[in-house]
């Protein structure tokens, strides 16, 4: 029998996406024929962050506004591919910035009547990332017919302090008090589950029926307060953004003071407030209930609506 070609697209900085991806490929390898190609910044992002970069990518991934990328060998782009799998992650509630200058760039067409499969791996906050992605994918003519979301599944608070300490000092093993960063071990093993469907629903011609599949199976766990705390982070984000860059592009002296600033009070809105915001979030659930259920569906789903979020 002929073996199904796969092909991952995928931007990872610390190699979790990659590592996500590899678990969900384990139990198929021999099965498939499997092409990788990693999404290159000509200038790559370094790990740990200096605080002043990470705070200063925000206003370009949050405006979309790309950066320079290699280009995908050639051999890759005149190959068939039954499938691509499409891993990610989000930065500042959005896709980071790699993915999105991707998304925008003449190589995105190889996505162009294809099947793509969504992965994502980050902290928490993934839905206004999605929802970008979905746009993008419909703009290019992609065909989304699945997407696995796999997040820290740890109290939010403790997942920022992990991925603080991860970030910034680049130590993703557990220390002190604090567990492991990222997503947990055993979410991450368990995510090879989803090998044999995704190879079967190619062989048997019915990728359109995956994703139901994958929902039964747990790919998405969705709490519907995450949409509340997501909505008023992309609204403060947008706002925040579009007043740096009034003081320059990317590392701009003149707009270090707004990043810095920037910096301090999303530190005080998540350590500080964050309590008082679950709390206002816990009670706008109660009131619309019924609206949030039906949101958090469609955010579970492969339809895009502009807006959603
Ligand atoms: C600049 C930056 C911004 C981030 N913003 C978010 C975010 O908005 N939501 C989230 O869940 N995780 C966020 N994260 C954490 C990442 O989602 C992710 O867990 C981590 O970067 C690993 O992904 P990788 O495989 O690309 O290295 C951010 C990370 C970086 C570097």
């Amino acid at each position: 029998m002929i073996k199904p070609r796969i092909l991952v697209l995928y931007y990872s900085q610390t190699g979790q996406v990659r590592q996500l991806i590899d678990n969900i490929t384990s139990d198929i390898q021999d099965k498939a024929i499997i092409d990788y190609a990693p999404i290159e910044p000509v200038i790559p992002y370094k790990l740990p962050w200096k605080a002043s970069e990470f705070f200063d990518v925000m206003p370009e991934t949050v405006q979309h506004l790309p950066i320079a990328l290699q280009p995908l060998p050639d051999a890759i782009k005149n190959q068939h591919y039954d499938l691509i799998l499409f891993g990610y992650t989000s930065w500042f509630l959005n896709p980071s910035l790699p993915i999105s200058s991707f998304l925008q760039s003449k190589d995105a067409e190889i996505l162009k009547g294809k099947n793509v499969i969504t992965i994502i791996g980050c902290r928490n906050m993934w839905l206004h990332g999605q929802e970008t992605v979905k746009k993008y994918l419909q703009n290019v003519q992609a065909r989304l017919i699945g997407n696995i979301v796999l997040t820290d599944s740890n109290p939010n608070l403790v997942s920022v302090l992990t991925v603080i300490r991860w970030m910034f000092k680049g130590k993703k093993e557990a220390s002190g008090l604090l567990p492991a960063a990222g997503i947990q071990e055993h979410d991450m093993k368990r995510a090879s589950r989803f090998g044999m469907p995704i190879y079967r629903h190619i062989i048997e011609n019915k990728l359109e029926e995956l994703h139901q599949e994958f929902l039964m199976m747990g790919a998405i766990h969705l709490k519907p307060a995450l949409i509340i705390l997501e909505r008023r982070g992309v609204k403060n984000f947008r706002k925040w953004a579009a007043y740096i860059r009034e003081k320059g592009g990317p590392g701009a002296v003149e707009r270090q003071g707004r990043v810095t600033l920037f910096k301090r009070l999303l530190i005080v809105a998540i350590f500080i407030l964050s309590p008082l915001s679950s709390l206002t979030a816990f009670i706008q659930l109660q009131l619309q209930k019924k609206g949030l259920l039906q949101d958090a569906e469609y955010f579970k789903g492969l339809g895009y609506k502009d807006n959603a979020i």
